[in-house]
């Protein structure tokens, strides 16, 4: 389950590759997105090898597992913006079959049950792409969530909105809500890849890598999910040398 890698680079060919040969197999993929600075070198190599490979995404549906509430989609630190940035704009996704919650939506609640929904209406997600924060979330669901969680709207815990105010001018201007996907609707995935990489996330990894699957640990549930890799680079996985696969 826990792979090892030397590099963000190495890490981000290999899921490209992995995407890339799902996408080829079922042009009608649903896949599940995340956004962050994992994601960055992954979403790079994936757009390049699509287009060098001629892939066509046009068939493919695409769901985010998040966004903050209040944030426009037009924000450069929404969400939204994110895979305009990294992704789409590189790719022909159809934009009708590329989804993420609606940060100004009036009805949040009513949004929710139909983004879990919509998954289920596309036949549930084939691969779910995962970062992991340095608190154990992942998509926004922090420590405590239960493992049964479909699309909901979190309050965002004051060590998620410190980690994400690098991209803020101050903390206050953090949004203190998000939408996430819940933990059972990203169990339901058909294949999970969770990533992390950097020194930063050295400490999680080791407590992930030993814990139990345990709700105080978001991401451990995914080590009870039957087709799960958790691919870590050398930074992150440094408490984890000489015990995981390289
Ligand atoms: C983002 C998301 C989050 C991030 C996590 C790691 O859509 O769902 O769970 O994956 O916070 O973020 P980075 O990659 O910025 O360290």
């Amino acid at each position: 389950m826990f792979k090892f890698f030397a590099d963000p680079k190495t890490i981000a060919h290999y899921v490209s590759d992995l995407l890339i040969e799902q996408l080829q197999k079922k042009n009608n993929t649903v896949l599940g997105l995340a956004t962050g600075s994992t994601m960055v070198p992954v979403y790079d190599v994936l757009s390049t090898q699509i287009l060098a490979q001629q892939i066509d995404v046009s068939n493919a549906t695409t769901f985010n597992l998040d966004e903050y509430l209040g944030l426009s989609s037009e924000h450069p630190q929404s969400y939204h913006y994110f895979m305009q940035a990294h992704l789409f704009k590189q790719l022909s996704f159809a934009k009708h079959r590329t989804f993420l919650p609606d940060g100004l939506c009036e009805n949040p609640e009513l949004q929710c049950q139909q983004y879990s929904k919509a998954i289920e209406k596309a036949g549930k997600l084939d691969v779910q792409l995962l970062g992991i924060g340095n608190n154990g979330h992942i998509g926004f669901n922090e420590p405590g969530t239960s493992f049964t969680s479909r699309t909901h709207v979190v309050a965002l815990s004051e060590q998620t909105r410190l980690d994400n105010s690098r991209f803020f001018d101050t903390i206050d201007e953090v949004p203190t809500h998000a939408i996430t996907l819940g933990l059972q609707d990203i169990m339901e995935a058909r294949q999970i890849i969770l990533i992390a990489t950097g020194t930063k996330k050295a400490k999680i990894i080791a407590e992930l890598y030993e814990s139990s699957v345990d709700e105080q640990l978001p991401a451990s549930v995914v080590k009870s999910h039957p087709n799960a890799m958790i691919l870590v680079d050398r930074e992150a996985g440094e408490f984890l040398q000489g015990r995981v696969e390289e």
